[in-house]
């Protein structure tokens, strides 16, 4: 089990097998958020996961906040870091999307509005080191 567990990586090789071991553990339904500061690979472990449903063409959701993605099932793909205000969120229909139970949401930046967060999640929390080797955790929350 992956869930709850914390890795350290250093190549980007590691980052890509733990992102294909997380997928097995994740369902129709789930919402996963990824914290980290800039450049420390979340981007990176969502575009390896996805790899995983047949989806080649992830990319930063900087501008959209919101990208969706059909594979082999449902995808949405968020991004919070450029949101200024929370009514942003709910503008969008945040709650529509963590509540469809027919998709899987990764939200990238998700700590930074962590009250429209469900209490059901898992995080994978990414810190860079500096001597260069990246700490990978996961947690979940009931
Ligand atoms: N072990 C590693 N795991 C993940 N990414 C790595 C690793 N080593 C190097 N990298 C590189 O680090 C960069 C991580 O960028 P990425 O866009 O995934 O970060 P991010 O956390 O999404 O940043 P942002 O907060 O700006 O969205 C990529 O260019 C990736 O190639
Ligand atoms: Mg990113």
């Amino acid at each position: 089990m992956l869930v709850p567990s914390i890795h350290k990586v250093v190549s980007e090789e590691q980052t890509s097998n733990l992102a294909d071991e997380f997928v097995k553990e994740i369902s129709a339904g789930d919402v996963i958020v990824l914290n980290g500061e800039l450049g420390t690979g979340k981007t990176f472990f969502v575009k390896k996961a996805l790899l995983n449903f047949g989806i080649t063409d992830v990319n930063s959701p900087t501008f959209a906040i919101v990208n969706e993605f059909e594979g082999k099932g449902k995808f949405y793909h968020l991004d919070f870091y450029r949101v200024e205000k929370i009514n942003e969120l709910y503008d969008i229909g945040i709650e529509d999307y963590f509540n469809d139970k027919e998709a899987i949401s990764f939200v990238e930046w998700g700590n930074l509005f962590s009250d429209v967060l469900p209490k059901k999640r898992i995080e994978v929390n990414f810190k860079l080191n500096q001597d260069l080797t990246r700490d990978i955790e996961f947690k979940r929350y009931e």
